[in-house]
């Protein structure tokens, strides 16, 4: 019997994170990273092979310590990510580490940790990326920053992995209905109303439609966008 192969999601305490969790599980084992320990635990009860992997990505001693011991690895998925709204007047030193600790920094050296474990299962990894890293608006400042350098990390990462056979999948969600969405609706002084984003388990399923692609197939970026139906 071959075993099952073992995904790590980060950000799969809650949001797109979870979801992405929800959506492998038939076929995956799952590593669930964050740092609520209590929500990753129900999260992983509700699935069938799952078990919580805490760590916080602005400690990179915490990084470190959660992927030592992981050798064979055959999906890596980024979920975890901050915003802050703000216009550049008012984004201070401190918005500009935190965003870029965690939506670049902690990604950069998570993968690095983990890319042998990768390569010994010719793995995939997935970055969940935002439309805000292709075309930025006013407001999104770091933010936007950090995902157009998570779109170049990602784009060079498939580059030098090429002779390795590593995938490595960019997905941009528009708005979707989660409690970062919620932050951003307020912080923009209008309604949350979930029906007119995109649902978490639908950037779920295009996770899952790029890591079923044949492996003669290199789906290298998908683009969601809320039809508000
Ligand atoms: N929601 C949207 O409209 C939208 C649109 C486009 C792209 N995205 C992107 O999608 C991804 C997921 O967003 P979401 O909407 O699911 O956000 P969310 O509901 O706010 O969840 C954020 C996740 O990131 C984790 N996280 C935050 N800071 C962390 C830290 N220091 N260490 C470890 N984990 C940390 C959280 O874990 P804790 O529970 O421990 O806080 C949580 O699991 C992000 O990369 C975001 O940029 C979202």
């Amino acid at each position: 019997m071959t075993a099952q192969p073992v995904a790590l999601v980060t950000g799969a305490s809650r949001g797109i994170g979870a979801a992405i969790a929800e959506a492998l599980a038939p076929t995956h084992r799952l590593l669930l990273g964050g740092r609520d320990e209590q929500a990753l635990a129900r999260v992983a009860e509700a699935l069938p092979a799952a078990e919580p992997l805490p760590m916080d990505l602005t400690d990179l001693a915490s990084v470190h310590a959660a992927a030592s011991g992981i050798d064979r690895l055959d999906m890596l998925v980024h979920s975890a990510g901050v915003t802050t709204i703000a216009p550049l007047s008012d984004t201070s030193v401190e918005v500009w580490r935190r965003t870029l600790d965690i939506n670049v920094i902690a990604v950069a050296e998570l993968t690095r940790l983990l890319l042998p474990a990768l390569r010994a299962t010719t793995g995939q990894v997935v970055l969940i990326n935002s439309g805000q890293g292709v075309r930025p608006s006013a407001g999104w400042g770091a933010y936007a920053a950090s995902k157009f350098a998570l779109r170049a990390y990602a784009d060079v990462l498939r580059a030098e992995e090429e002779a390795t056979g590593i995938r490595v999948v960019s997905v941009f969600p528009g708005r979707t209905a989660t409690d970062m969405q919620r932050e951003v609706r307020a912080a923009e002084g209008g309604e949350f109303i979930p029906d007119d984003y995109l649902r978490p388990e639908s950037v779920a399923d295009a996770v899952r439609f790029a890591v079923e692609a044949p492996s003669d197939a290199h789906l290298t970026e998908l683009t969601l966008r809320p039809t508000g139906r």
